[in-house]
């Protein structure tokens, strides 16, 4: 029997100018006497978190900032959070403040916390065990500063793995957090670089939600085995669309001129919705391929973020290969397809082309690297790419088609040099 259920999940949200002064308020709300404020070192220099647990002192709860993120979480970073968590607690509640990574990382540490064990035992199968928190986690309001990642409205965590050198994640409803504060006053600051790569993570998280495979083509699930992934949904739907029309009136501007409060707003409206679609209905290709290209990078440093290590940030490693895995996915629903290149209002060509072409012309447009090849790799690391791929088998799944290895293969050479 085919599937006839969908479920629709997410957090609280407060959106607006402002919206971030008055978190205090809502913390007093829960009862929280002792919160910890989780941030990274670029987001804590542009004075945003100290602002926020000033004001949250405001209202005579104690706040505790954590500014040792790393930027694009690791197994050690996660571990010394929570170290630092478990060490100074208790906490009664916890805030995020900066980018998916910031957000992620207080994931982790509410989870570890307040449930026993290993970070390791909670890490998705075959990674880690997959074990679920028997103990219900703290509040935790997150508040994003990059418009990308929507973390603050899912379910999971995404961090690498140092010595297995793979990224996975840690996935579970109660993860979620419980209010999303959204205050586009706060990713003015994003520099342009760190805004081309978060939006074509908004733009990827639109388009994978609204090509994924449908929640009916799926077999019945018992109750107990509903996941917060569904597959392509009426609701989620909604989000991805709105989210494309958004992103079509205001990320070249949001990169090229910051200070355009408008284009800044829209960013943060759309990276909202599109978390609100992903967020239950999955993504696909481009993201199971981003695993690896950012997991095994080698000397690639990226304009605008920290110089420390290389990296193919989470956004930029996303986009590379999506021009090629929509023009595998056309044949799935191409009225789909020539409807998102419609949005992205890219439609000068036609078919196949139409929304490939709608997305390298703005990658274009914003200065990403012109495919993997930008990015350090060349035709002798596909195999591997291809291998850390298809490890990603949650992801593929929720493909609109079946995706083998030997079309991995051709979407990774195809992308190799995007224009
Ligand atoms: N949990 C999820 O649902 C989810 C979804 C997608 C991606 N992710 C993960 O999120 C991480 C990426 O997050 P991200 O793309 O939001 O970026 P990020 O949090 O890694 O931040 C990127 C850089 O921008 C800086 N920065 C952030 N906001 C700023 C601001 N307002 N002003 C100045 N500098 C600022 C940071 O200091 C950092 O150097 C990756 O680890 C990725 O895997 C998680
Ligand atoms: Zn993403």
């Amino acid at each position: 029997m085919t599937e006839t259920v969908f479920t629709y999940g997410s957090p609280s949200l407060k959106f607006g100018s402002g919206s971030s002064d008055e978190i205090g308020y809502d913390l007093s709300t829960y009862g929280a006497r002792r919160v910890l404020v989780v941030t990274d070192p670029g987001v804590a220099a542009t004075g945003h978190p100290q602002r926020i647990a000033d004001q949250i002192k405001g209202y005579g709860i104690e706040a505790v900032v954590f500014d040792r993120t790393h930027v694009e979480p690791t197994d050690e970073s996660i571990r010394e959070a929570v170290e630092f968590g478990r060490s100074e607690g208790p906490w009664d509640a916890f805030v995020a403040v900066g980018g998916g990574s910031a957000i992620d990382t207080a994931k982790a540490v509410n989870l570890l916390t307040t449930n026993e064990g290993d970070l390791m035992e909670y890490l998705n199968a075959p990674v880690g065990q997959g074990r679920a928190p028997n103990q219900p986690l703290k509040p935790l309001v997150a508040v994003p500063t990059t418009t990308g990642t929507g973390s603050e409205s899912t379910t999971i965590c995404v961090l690498d793995v140092l010595s297995l050198k793979v990224k996975t994640g840690i996935s579970h409803p109660r993860l979620r957090p419980t209010l999303a504060v959204v205050d586009p006053l706060l990713t003015f600051t994003q520099p342009a670089g760190v805004t081309a790569a978060c939006g074509m993570d908004i733009l990827c998280h639109a388009l994978e939600s609204w090509t994924a495979r449908p929640f009916t083509s799926y077999d019945r699930k018992q109750p107990e085995q509903r996941v917060p992934y569904c597959g392509s949904n009426p609701i989620a739907d909604m989000w991805a669309e709105r989210a494309l029309t958004l992103l079509a009136g205001s990320f070249r501007t949001a990169v090229h001129d910051g200070e355009d409060a408008e284009a800044r707003e829209q960013m943060a409206l759309a990276a909202t919705f599109a978390g609100m679609g992903f967020g239950n209905a999955g993504v696909h290709i481009p993201h199971a391929n981003a695993y690896p290209i950012a997991g095994r990078v080698k000397d690639f440093l990226p304009a605008g973020y920290p110089h420390d290590e290389a990296m193919v940030p989470h956004g930029m490693a996303v986009s590379l290969t999506a021009p090629e895995a929509f023009r595998f996915t056309f044949d799935a629903d191409p009225q789909r397809h020539v409807r998102a290149a419609e949005l992205l209002g890219g439609a000068a060509s036609e078919g196949a082309d139409a929304l490939p072409n709608a997305l390298t012309s703005l990658m274009r447009d914003i200065e990403l690297p012109n495919g993997i090849g930008g990015v350090g790799y060349d035709e002798g690391d596909v195999e591997d790419l291809v291998d850390g791929a298809v490890k990603q088998q949650r992801l593929l799944a929720t493909a609109p088609k079946d995706v083998t290895e030997d079309d991995l293969a051709t979407i990774l050479r195809g992308s190799l040099e995007l224009w």
